[in-house]
């Protein structure tokens, strides 16, 4: 029987720059020590103290339906978060909680771009973007970046794609490249939006996760709140990547629509999950740099590794919980690289095609092993790109 063109096509087809990561699960499953660098799951399970308050809620008895756009509290209490974050009054009827940031993400374009109508990204960009857009039956354009600028968008290059358009997605602090959006990208971002109507998706899931900068939300820029519809998770801020606990804010009747479409597709999130939530909400900043705290560490050391050599060039790591890597002095593809450091070095990275052409002759390194493996893989990296220069 034939399946949807939809569903077949929400790949894309082709390569694209994955092989390296399955291959290093392979090699792991055949019990090879591979030190994986690849994907972006902390090396800390979910807190005791948040597992301890999902326990209690589920045996608490609440296992049965909870309320589609999210129960009260959490609604409310990611409502708070976020005007004492950003000063945007923000209230539970802004906010729907959804089962991850990648729920958001697919349900803020179905509600934003009709089929066949264009919606942005900016490449280098997190793996799904294009298989969601592709996914809602919009079409996926990308719009560059440069490594020249580390990787901040520039306005122009934006307008130039955005004629007709109906959204654009950001994501700041930036997987896969670490880049934090200084106000004036944002601010440049903002007008392009508004001088093309254009909805602004704005993926904030690694807000907590910020080393140099500061975060700014642009739902917090002049007359953008009205346009806006913010992404946020608990996955990276709470590690909580296997709950699937996410939101999205926006204006009340994108909401209510919203809420429409979570009835007919996810309905909702398990009550004792978004308890869990709650409570982990509720324990405050000192919880979220707890979790961010190795990856802030980390920074640091590769830092230091890097300013050591002369051949890898590091892309200024503001925040999330990667690095990027320039290894064009190689001579190499970022997917020969990272092929070769697999094959000869047993270190997994992800080549920088695997998150769009932008990012061509770049490899990406998650943060995410102990402290002595990771500074022991990426002096190994350093040595192997010198040895090929
Ligand atoms: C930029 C970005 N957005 C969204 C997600 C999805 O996160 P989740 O669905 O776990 O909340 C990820 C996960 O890695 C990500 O890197």
């Amino acid at each position: 029987m034939q399946l949807s063109n939809r569903i077949t096509h929400i790949t894309g087809g082709g390569s694209d720059g994955w092989d390296v990561f399955y291959k290093a699960r392979r090699m792991v499953g055949e019990g090879q020590p591979v030190i994986e660098l690849t994907i972006g799951e902390h090396d800390i399970s979910t807190d005791p103290v948040i597992l301890s308050a999902m326990d209690k809620a589920a045996k608490g008895g609440h296992t049965g339906y909870a309320m589609v756009p999210g129960i009260q509290s959490l609604r409310e209490n990611v409502a708070k978060r976020i005007e004492e974050r950003t000063g945007v009054e923000t209230t539970f009827e802004n906010i729907m909680i959804t089962p991850g940031g990648q729920a958001a993400l697919f349900a803020a374009h179905l509600a934003v771009c009709d089929e066949g109508e264009t919606a942005l990204y900016l490449d280098p960009y997190y793996a799904t973007y294009p298989g969601t857009i592709r996914g809602i039956g919009a079409v996926a354009t990308a719009v560059q970046t440069h490594a020249e600028d580390a990787f901040q968008p520039r306005a122009e290059d934006i307008a130039a794609k955005a004629k007709g358009a109906a959204s654009l997605l950001i994501n700041t602090p930036n997987n896969p490249t670490g880049t934090v959006y200084s106000r004036e990208t944002l601010e440049g971002i903002a007008q392009v939006c508004k001088d093309h109507d254009l909805w602004l998706i704005s993926d904030e899931v690694y807000d907590t996760q910020v080393w140099e900068g500061t975060h700014l939300s642009p739902r917090a820029l002049p007359d953008m709140a009205e346009r806006t519809l913010v992404v946020g998770s608990m996955s990276k801020s709470h590690a909580m990547t296997g709950s699937r606990v996410g939101w999205i804010c926006g204006p009340k009747d994108a909401i209510e629509n919203l809420v429409n479409l979570a009835t007919h597709t996810t309905y909702g999130v398990a009550g004792f999950i978004q308890d869990a939530a709650d409570f982990a909400l509720n324990q405050g900043q000192d919880l979220e740099d707890k979790i961010a705290e190795p990856f802030r560490r980390r920074r640091l050391i590769a830092k230091d590794i890097l300013d050591g050599q002369n051949t890898v060039g590091l892309i200024p790591a503001q925040g999330a919980m990667y690095i990027m890597l320039d290894i064009r002095a190689t001579g190499l593809s970022g997917e020969d690289f990272a092929n070769r450091l697999l094959d000869e070095h047993l270190i997994a990275v992800m080549p920088g095609e695997s998150f769009g052409q932008s990012a061509a002759g770049h490899v990406r390194v998650a943060m995410t092993v102990d402290d002595e493996s990771f500074a022991r893989a990426l002096t190994q990296l350093c040595e192997f790109a010198a040895k090929i220069a």
